[in-house]
């Protein structure tokens, strides 16, 4: 039977209209007059970007979804137990599936009031919060349209028994210090009776990464081009992605994977928005994403820099990936 959830089941908060408040046009000017050219990835996801990304999950190459999905049927129970989350606040939550994996186990647990979604997609959140509210009309659902980044310290005040959770990988596409500055975010928003949950991929064979960020049938380098797309429709810019190859390399000191689009010959491009003409060399390259993996002594380190300890560190069987879970020290 199908049912519409209740107003006072579902609000929602918005912090980002859909353009300005993204950065795109500040983002672009600086990245693309800096050298290396670089932009960040969040803003690979437009509604195509989005549906692209879901296509990567399905990939045979790509394991991170698949592995974490894993890991949550299996552990959701205990992490339910451990945590005993009144609030479950899910950054970049995206699709509904997932966050079932740890609602259902904690409404199962009796201790599961609010659940709070935030991510930089109004449509993504309203469809999956929808979802979420069908099946769970006891919950109450407080959804954000916001950038984590800068919006954790506008949402709601929580009454204890926060559960902070960020899964998919997401955290590696953070600069080391960018990561530690989220990482130490999430630890205060926690508060100090909360927990917080981090999926992880973990370093492992350079062929394996490599190939989930390069698959076979190319739809990782269609995601990475529709960049190029976004900053044409939103900027006015003139990309043709013909000029630019997808490249994707396992950088083995900093143990992160990084996404480039090299100009396979010389290009210039303008955008219009920005009054901007930009050239690229042939084989030059734009640094478009970095994906960082983790090992367990890694990230037990980096969460103890800012005051969060290490409570359990979960594993896919075939030990591709991890969920980090954490409380505050003190
Ligand atoms: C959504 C950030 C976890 O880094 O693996 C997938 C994005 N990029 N393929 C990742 C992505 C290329 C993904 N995250």
């Amino acid at each position: 039977m199908s049912r519409t959830p209740t107003p006072q089941q579902f609000s929602l908060q918005v912090f980002l209209d859909d353009r300005a408040e993204r950065s795109l046009p500040g983002d672009v000017l600086e990245g693309l007059t800096s050298s290396p050219k670089c932009i960040a990835p969040k803003h690979f996801y437009d509604a195509r970007g989005s549906a692209l990304f879901e296509d990567i999950t399905r990939l045979p190459e790509y394991y991170p979804t698949r592995a974490e999905r894993e890991i949550l049927s299996t552990h959701g129970r205990q992490i339910a137990q451990i945590t005993k989350t009144r609030e479950l606040v899910e950054l970049g939550s995206g699709a509904a599936e997932k966050a079932l994996l740890l609602i259902e186990p904690m409404l199962a647990e009796e201790s599961l009031e609010r659940y709070v979604p935030v991510d930089v997609s109004e449509t993504a959140l309203r469809e999956a919060s929808e979802a979420i509210a069908t099946l769970h009309p006891e919950l109450t659902i407080h959804g954000a349209v916001a950038d984590i980044t800068r919006h954790l310290g506008d949402l709601p005040q929580s009454s204890g028994g926060r559960t902070v959770a960020l899964l998919g990988g997401t955290i590696g596409n953070f600069r080391p210090s960018d990561r530690i500055r989220l990482l130490r975010e999430m630890a205060t928003f926690a508060g100090h009776d909360g927990h917080v949950l981090i999926g992880m991929d973990k370093v492992k064979d350079p062929a394996v990464l490599v190939a989930a960020y390069d698959d076979a049938a190319g739809v990782t380098a269609q995601f990475n081009l529709n960049l190029l797309a976004v900053i044409n429709r939103d900027l006015g810019a003139d990309f043709k992605q013909e000029d630019f190859a997808h490249v994707a390399l396992w950088d083995s000191e900093n143990e992160w994977i990084e996404m480039r689009l090299r100009a396979l010959r010389d290009v210039t491009v303008t955008i219009r928005d920005l009054n901007l003409k930009v050239s690229f060399a042939e084989g030059e390259e734009l640094q478009t994403e970095t994906s960082a993996k983790f090992t367990r002594s890694r990230a037990k380190a980096e969460l103890a820099g800012v005051g969060l300890q290490l409570a359990d560190w979960f594993e896919d069987d075939a030990g591709r990936f991890a969920l980090a879970l954490a409380r505050p020290s003190d």
